[in-house]
């Protein structure tokens, strides 16, 4: 099994705050080491290190200034950059592993705290919903996944998958992405995709959750031609709407800020506010559709709205309102 990523130092993390802080400025070294309590020669062996972790860091008559940060989502990265208590305050990075979402359910298992991250580079076997697998090319995308611990019943667990798409459609749209969420929580531009969510749980025998996993995946600066063949007609990325490359630090950062304030603000004010929100950002209202409702049934219709635990409405042409608990939702041309 791959390892995760070797974690920096304090003094590094401290270190990069610092020249961060700096911006174009040089910082002398000697201010460096009074900030950090250590000898110009420890400073220089972390300037040393942190260069051997992919920093371009200048030096000139004894000042340093961070010129470029490597485009990788370690806690080196993305702490300076970080405005959350918990999501993504502990971090376990793999330049590779099979799928975020099972490393974290392992250390659900094992007992991490609520908001410890998982990220990856590059996923395996990274895991889509209904079985199906999440294309995950290297070093362009972000692949995460949220241990959380919510005082939830496994019946509105699925509330949280609302939550994350209204999250990832909100910080996508700050870029200038035209996205809008398809029931339940697929983020589409158009009808290509953006970004999916997969949320995996454990509960307890008397049916209240243990932990739940939530997996976000944004495909942010991938180019067509990095996904499968399968996957191309289907798919697009921050990139491709905006025409140019984002910085996927601070992408990640800002979704993991998103993704706290709106899972706090579920479990303060429930689910009406994230339904509102939802609606406003809905591709499927108004919609006509149809729907697998039993994995043979389809029915179709028009989507008419979301009722109060997040289920579709479903009105079709005689009339009845369909509930829609879970299914496959297509999109149609206007009857
Ligand atoms: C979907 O099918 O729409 C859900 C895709 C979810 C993908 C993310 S990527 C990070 C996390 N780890 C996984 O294996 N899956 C989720």
């Amino acid at each position: 099994m791959t390892e995760p990523t070797p974690e920096a130092t304090a003094h590094e993390e401290m270190l990069v705050r610092f020249l961060a802080e700096g911006g174009e400025e040089l910082t002398h070294g000697e201010a460096l080491a009074q900030k950090l309590g250590l000898t110009r020669a420890d400073v220089f062996r972390h300037i040393e290190s942190l260069r051997a972790r992919g920093y371009l860091i200048d030096a000139v008559r004894g000042g340093y200034r961070l010129r470029a940060a490597p485009d990788r989502l370690t806690s080196l990265e993305l702490g300076p950059l970080l405005d959350t208590h918990d999501f993504g305050q502990t971090i376990l990075h793999y330049a590779s592993v099979d799928s975020t979402n099972a490393r974290a359910l392992d250390l659900a298992e094992e007992g991490a705290l609520h908001g410890e991250t998982v990220i990856a580079e590059e996923q395996t076997k990274g895991r889509g919903r209904r079985g199906r697998t999440w294309a995950s090319p290297k070093g362009v995308n972000i692949y995460l996944s949220v241990v959380l611990r919510p005082a939830l019943t496994a019946e509105r667990a699925a509330e949280l998958t609302l939550v994350a798409a209204v999250a990832v459609a909100e910080v996508v749209r700050e870029l200038g992405v035209e996205a809008r969420i398809h029931w339940p929580n697929d983020i589409l531009v158009g009808r290509r995709k953006l970004a999916g969510i997969l949320c995996e749980m454990a509960t307890r025998q008397d049916g209240s959750v243990r932990f739940a996993v939530l997996g976000v995946g944004i495909n942010v600066n991938a180019r067509l031609e990095d996904f499968p063949d399968e996957v191309r007609p289907l798919a697009t990325s921050v990139a491709m709407e905006l025409g140019r490359k984002v910085d996927r630090a601070v992408l990640c950062a800002r979704l993991l800020g998103k993704l706290e304030e709106w899972y706090d603000r579920h479990g303060e004010e429930g689910l009406a506010p994230v339904l509102a929100r939802w609606r406003a950002l809905s591709g499927t209202l108004g919609a006509r559709v149809s729907v697998q409702l039993d994995g043979e049934r389809e029915v179709t219709g028009i989507a008419v709205d979301l009722d109060d635990s997040g289920a579709l409405l479903l009105r079709d042409a005689q009339g009845t309102v369909h509930r829609v608990v879970s299914g496959e939702v297509r999109r149609l041309a206007p009857a």
